[in-house]
């Protein structure tokens, strides 16, 4: 079996069990004050248009920027050797997960609205080591602020690299009520690699107008975005796994 089915199908139990112990936040309440703001769940509403995931092929083509990219980064972990790296906050999972997202590194389709959004980043040890082939799991709300409860938009899986970086294209989610706020943009996140303690956390935007009354947002977990608010805009996060 393909590591990645492997590990998908050993952590599908423990990731539901979490997910039935959540409370769950989002709401479909109140007025939308927002132009891209939602309701979060999308029951109904958000039927998937036409995406077929076993027609998807990720994108796994590596071009000059991204071997730049790794270039750099490659200098940036040998600086980072015998240091200390901070374990990264988990956040809460949220009511809107579902597991066996596609294998994808894509989630954003051509005719997709919203803001186009590059993340780049890392998968490290509490040593700063570089942690090879970690799977992760990205979900988040499209550019209404409604999650796809009934397929897979926005929604996908990958590997990190071998030497521990990964890149996802995207959109900007939308914002959604969470009671009578509502939460600032964010990512859901998992991130699993052998031997190390599954993270389940959250990524935020530092220019979220939104984010000083979130109830869940941790400083940590605020991301410093890049690029105009029209796009594209690009941002960069580094997971820090604790060893089992
Ligand atoms: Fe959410």
């Amino acid at each position: 079996m393909h590591p990645f089915l492997f590990r998908s199908a050993k952590l599908v139990g423990p990731w539901l069990a979490a997910l039935a112990m959540v409370a769950c936040s989002g709401t479909a309440q109140g007025p939308d004050l927002s132009a891209n703001a939602g309701s979060g769940g999308s029951g109904a509403s958000s039927v998937e248009a036409g995406l077929d995931a076993d027609a998807f092929t990720p994108d796994t083509a590596v071009d000059s920027e991204a071997s730049a990219m790794d270039s750099a980064l490659d200098q940036q972990m040998d600086s980072e050797a015998g240091s200390s790296c901070e374990p990264t906050k988990g956040n809460i999972l949220g009511p809107y997960y579902k597991p066996d997202a596609p294998e994808r590194d894509v989630l954003v389709e051509p005719a997709d609205p919203g803001v186009r959004l590059t993340l780049t980043g890392r998968v490290l040890s509490t040593e700063c080591a570089p942690i090879s082939d970690a799977l992760l799991d990205f979900w988040h709300a499209d550019a209404a602020g409604e999650y796809d409860m009934v397929g897979f938009r926005f929604r996908g899986r990958f590997l990190a690299s071998a030497s521990g970086t990964w890149k996802l294209e995207t959109i900007v989610p939308g914002r959604y009520l969470n009671g009578g706020t509502y939460r600032p943009a964010h990512i859901h996140v998992k991130v699993d690699a052998p031997g190390m303690a599954p993270l389940t956390t959250q990524l935020y935007f530092d220019d979220d107008p939104f984010n000083a009354n979130d109830d869940f947002i941790l400083p940590s977990l605020i991301m410093h975005v890049e690029g105009p608010p029209e796009g594209p805009r690009t941002a960069s996060f580094d997971f820090v796994l604790q060893r089992l």
